[in-house]
């Protein structure tokens, strides 16, 4: 019993501090003008799934003390990082739909979506500046990777460069790279060692990676993600599923092949490879990839001592691969 009332005192302390980062992305937000407080607040309000301000908060565990401020600060800088990226993909990736709402690309167009992820990223910019040089470094060098992720991924494997090495390699830019530093963030609030700064990195990057991947196959199989499905397919970017179909591809799979390589900006189109992805044996191979890597993310934990914020890690490992959403 005694246990399990400080697993419900740790998830309230938890619940209370995502509280406070909630009220304070809002406040982040505000601009000058009510056209740029709103558009800057249209992803934000929608909500989201907090994953990186979570991962400072349970991180920031694993270390003698943590100023809540710092706390707080970190999530803020990660997560407002997050969301200015948002920005950004959905006008890259033509998105018109996000977390439910019409993506901003869509309400104010493409000028207004990325100056607001412009204006999102200098506040987060701003926060971290609290923090001290050492997180700014690691958010501008956070940064760098999440861009070049980003550029990898628009303009596909180079010649002689292996697909799936490709696409591993953009995952672990474009989300690991962010996931890992929320982990090193929290660590290093709570004055964590080295060691365990270290082990929270290779977690984050990990589980971030699943993340992604788990996300990708979701594009696919989900018509719950508040997001257009096939967006990744309808943009031309092959992700796993994709890669494990061309990979092991025979005579049954020479329609989707047709597909894949078409041009499938058409609805039709698109909604008819949707279909025969989702019951192609490939997806299935995906999520025991997915599984796999969750596994490894979990045992990266194992030097951690035991307690509800390590616990919450490992929870954490299976919801990423079982998540819908
Ligand atoms: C979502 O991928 C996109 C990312 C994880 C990273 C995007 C990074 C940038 C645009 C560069 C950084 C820019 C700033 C301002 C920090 P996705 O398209 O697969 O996910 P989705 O399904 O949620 O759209
Ligand atoms: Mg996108
Ligand atoms: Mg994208």
């Amino acid at each position: 019993l005694a246990e399990e009332t400080r697993n419900e005192e740790f998830a309230d302390s938890v619940r209370d501090l995502l509280d406070v980062v909630e009220g304070e992305l809002l406040a982040a937000a505000e601009a000058n003008t009510a056209l740029v407080t709103e558009a800057a607040r249209h992803i934000i309000s929608a909500g989201g799934k907090r994953f990186r301000p979570l991962l400072v908060v349970l991180a920031s565990q694993f270390g003698p003390s943590a100023a809540r401020d710092d706390v707080v600060r970190s999530a803020l800088v990660v997560e407002l990082t997050h969301v200015a990226s948002l920005y950004h993909d959905d006008v890259m990736d033509d998105a018109r739909l996000r977390r439910g709402s019409p993506s901003a690309n869509v309400r104010w167009g493409n000028s207004v979506a990325i100056m607001v992820g412009d204006f999102l990223f200098a506040r987060a910019s701003d926060i971290v500046s609290e923090l001290g040089t050492d997180f700014v470094r690691m958010q501008a060098r956070t940064f760098a990777r999440l861009v070049q992720g980003q550029i990898a991924e628009s303009v596909g494997p180079q010649d002689g460069e292996d697909p799936l090495q490709h696409y591993l390699q953009v995952v672990a830019d474009k989300t690991g790279s962010l996931i890992a530093t929320s982990a090193v963030f929290g660590s290093k609030v709570a004055g964590a060692d080295r060691e365990v700064q270290d082990i929270l990195a290779a977690f984050g990057e990990e589980i971030g990676m699943v993340f992604q991947l788990s996300d990708d196959i979701i594009d696919i199989t989900s018509d719950e993600t508040g997001k257009t499905p096939g967006t990744d397919l309808r943009e031309g970017v092959p992700t796993l599923p994709i890669l494990l179909v061309r990979q092991s591809a025979d005579a049954g799979d020479a329609r989707l092949l047709e597909l894949l390589d078409s041009d499938l900006s058409d609805d039709d189109t698109l909604s008819e490879a949707l279909a025969l992805l989702r019951r192609h044996p490939a997806v299935e191979r995906a999520r025991t990839e997915v599984r796999r890597r969750a596994e490894q993310a979990r045992a990266l934990l194992e030097p951690l001592p035991d307690g509800p914020a390590k616990s919450a890690l490992q929870d954490l490992c299976d919801s990423v691969v079982t998540r819908s959403s």
